[in-house]
């Protein structure tokens, strides 16, 4: 089983970390302040954890989860993600990331951001439109009819099809949006971000999307 490094542990990092375990996978988790401050989080996730820094979950993941508040992104370790499969749950919140003109004017998507950080990793965005607890309620076995369905996009096919598995594992079918900047397919006010889905609902949701400057065209009747 592939260990899953974490660099994040708060809402999001803890719930992936607890699927994590459950489903036989070590994890390796880290945050802002130091691992001696995950070791409540470390007891309960039981022999299968551990904590340590966010450099040294780099290194320890054969998986990496990046689920940090977007506007730190750029402080993730580089250098022991090359080559790896890293997942990115991140959204963009200005009121708590601060403007990214980037972002504000659509030029880029978030995603992109992080793999323009880390341009010898395979960054597939994930997990960033189900809310943390129903990480661990909303799993069902594959084949479970009306299963619920997850988005993922990314530039690598095959760290796509690796994180297809590991969802599936965790209990999610998944839909691919496609490459990276089609990642705003499931931004924040778009259909399918939050509504637990299906697959095809999913996909209705990620064709009906709207880029933020059209919604608020619409808004304003033009
Ligand atoms: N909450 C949700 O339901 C949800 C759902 C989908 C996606 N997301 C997205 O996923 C990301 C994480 O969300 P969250 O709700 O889990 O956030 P959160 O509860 O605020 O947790 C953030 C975690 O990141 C750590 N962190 C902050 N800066 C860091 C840094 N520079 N290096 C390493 N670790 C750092 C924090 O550690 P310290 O506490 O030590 O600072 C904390 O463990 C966000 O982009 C969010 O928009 C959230």
């Amino acid at each position: 089983m592939p260990t899953i490094g974490l660099i994040g542990a708060g809402h999001i990092g803890s719930q992936l970390a607890r699927l994590a375990v459950e489903n036989g996978y070590d994890v390796v988790l880290s945050n802002s302040r130091g691992p001696e401050t995950l070791a409540p989080l470390v007891a309960e996730l039981g022999p299968r954890a551990r904590a340590a820094t966010p450099a040294e979950a780099a290194q320890a993941g054969d998986i990496v989860v990046v689920t940090i508040p977007l506007k730190d992104y750029a402080t993730v370790p580089v250098a022991p993600l090359a080559g790896k499969v890293v997942i990115d749950t991140n959204n963009y919140y200005p009121q708590r990331d601060g403007q990214i003109p980037e972002l504000d004017d659509e030029s880029t998507t978030t995603s992109e951001l992080l793999q323009r950080h880390l341009p010898n990793s395979k960054v597939v965005k994930a997990f960033n439109h189900i809310y943390a607890a129903q990480l661990t309620t909303d799993g069902k076995p594959a084949g479970t009819k009306n299963r619920r369905a997850l988005v993922i996009a990314g530039d690598d096919a095959g760290a796509k099809a690796e994180v297809t598995r590991l969802l599936d594992r965790f209990g999610f079918d998944t839909v691919d949006a496609g490459p990276l900047k089609e990642g705003w397919r499931i931004q924040r006010d778009t259909p399918g971000y939050g509504p637990r889905r299906n697959a095809e609902e999913l996909r209705a949701d990620l064709a009906a999307a709207r880029r933020y400057h059209d919604q608020q065209r619409k808004a304003v009747g033009n």
